[in-house]
């Protein structure tokens, strides 16, 4: 823990009003929260000369704490991280073959493996570890989270690391291996009977009654700090932005953060934009691409940004992003909007299909977020919203082991046998045929 508070690496600006809060020691004094005019976005800006950005686009690094002179952390010292960022951006040829082959595109895609980040092998890894650092450095030693699963799995062992109690609420349909997860690790769960929503509703009475900070969700500057860095390892893996960026949305933290990490490198890269947004949703749990569809028959009237509806208890087998409630997305909406992008819906039916064609094909099984991110790389093509020469980067949040329930359903080469004339060789290539068809059809 650190005692100093005058400090000049960074400070916290407010979107709204401008207000500056000078450190997140103050930051966390004042609730999380602008003193001015409430809001809970601000952002982190940095004192700093970007050059030396551009110069650490290089090298291998093994975590995202190579940029450590842009992240709000004083001391090296506090870092609590177990190897995640700086995860590979893989090129899956085969989805680039499928596009050649049915659309005559020719395109490149690229895939952000968080399923490799080293805590818990998702989305979530790079917030928690900033938040478990800064919390060692600023003397946090209690914390809440309302969490339908990765965040507070990530939350719970990163915190656990730093010696801070944390305390996750969880929607009663969360996964089981998560929930089993983050009590083994000693954090306390609290399970609410009902939805997202009301998890959150629990959880903040929680957090004023007994004082203890909450995690704010999408906006939190921690969290958009450490995914900004998204965009430094792009440019260090593959030398530029992609045109179209393809996401699995619940809040939309991805976003957000891509759109700070450009603005924070515009002094020194003027040119460099926003991909196009294509941001995903199932249709078991979709208030924003309904927003977004309104929105677009109606020519996006004045205010369209503030116009989406709230889905109650949404049933979906996709409890990551089950949320039905999306107070993110006057913020998406407009940011989607100005990058040319747009909210699309997949059918969940598809996911499996899906998950079981990359796995074949790729080696790599998806979790089920995944598998929705995946499936919208597809429904992109088909609309027409992938454009020939482009490059897409889709960010694949999680690996099959958040989920085993999915996993399990990927079973389809197994037969039960009683003796030796029933088992036969097979053929490979049968099997992808079959896939193919499938996940098409
Ligand atoms: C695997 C995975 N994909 C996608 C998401 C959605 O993330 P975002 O907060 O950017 O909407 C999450 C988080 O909930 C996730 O864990
Ligand atoms: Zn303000």
């Amino acid at each position: 823990m650190l005692r100093i508070k005058v400090q000049n690496k960074y400070y916290l600006k407010c979107t709204e009003c401008g207000h500056v809060t000078p450190n997140f020691w103050t930051w966390f004094e004042q609730g999380q929260k602008c003193p001015e005019c409430g809001s809970k976005r601000s952002e982190v800006w940095y004192n700093r000369r970007y050059k030396r950005l551009l110069r650490m686009f290089k090298g291998k690094p093994d975590s995202f704490w190579h940029y450590f002179p842009f992240l709000p952390l004083l001391r090296r010292r506090h870092i609590i991280s177990k190897g995640e960022g700086a995860i590979p951006v893989e090129r899956w040829t085969f989805l680039e073959e499928f596009a050649k082959k049915k659309y005559g595109l020719n395109i490149e895609v690229n895939v952000y493996r968080n399923d490799l980040n080293g805590g818990t092998g998702t989305f979530k890894d790079v917030g928690a570890s900033l938040a478990a650092s800064l919390f060692n450095e600023i003397g946090i030693k209690q914390y809440c989270i309302a969490s339908t699963g990765n965040s507070a799995t990530a939350y719970a062992k990163y915190l656990s690391e730093a010696k801070v109690n944390c305390s996750v609420f969880m929607p009663e349909d969360a996964v089981k291996t998560s929930e089993a997860t983050i009590n083994s690790y000693g954090q306390q769960v609290f399970k609410v009977m009902g939805d997202y929503a009301k998890a959150k509703e629990i959880a903040a009475g929680y957090a004023q009654m007994h004082n203890i900070p909450m995690s704010t969700g999408n906006v939190d500057p921690i969290r958009v700090e450490a995914k900004k860095t998204m965009v430094f390892e792009w440019l260090r893996q593959i030398g530029k932005m992609p045109d179209v960026y393809i996401q699995a949305v619940s809040g939309g933290t991805g976003p957000i953060a891509i759109d700070k990490g450009i603005r924070e490198l515009k002094g020194v890269l003027p040119e460099l934009k926003n991909p196009r947004f294509v941001l995903v949703q199932t249709d078991k749990c979709d208030p924003m691409v309904q927003a977004w569809e309104k929105a677009e028959a109606g020519g996006f009237p004045e205010g369209f940004e503030k116009d989406y509806p709230i889905i109650d208890n949404p049933r979906t087998e996709v409890p990551t992003l089950a949320t039905g409630n999306p107070a993110t997305y006057p913020i998406l909406a407009g940011l989607v909007k100005d990058s040319g992008g747009t909210f699309i819906r997949i059918r969940e039916k598809k996911l499996l299909p899906v998950g079981k064609l990359v796995a074949y094909e790729q080696k790599v099984v998806p979790g089920p977020a995944s598998a929705v991110c995946l499936a919208g790389f597809f429904e992109a093509l088909q609309k027409n919203l992938i454009k020939n020469g482009e490059t897409v980067m889709l960010n694949t949040g999680e690996g099959p082991n958040r989920a085993p329930y999915f996993l399990e359903q990927m079973i389809y080469t197994t037969r039960e046998v009683n003796n030796v004339e029933e088992c036969e060789p097979h053929s490979l290539e049968d099997y992808r045929n079959i896939l193919w068809a499938e996940a098409l059809k």
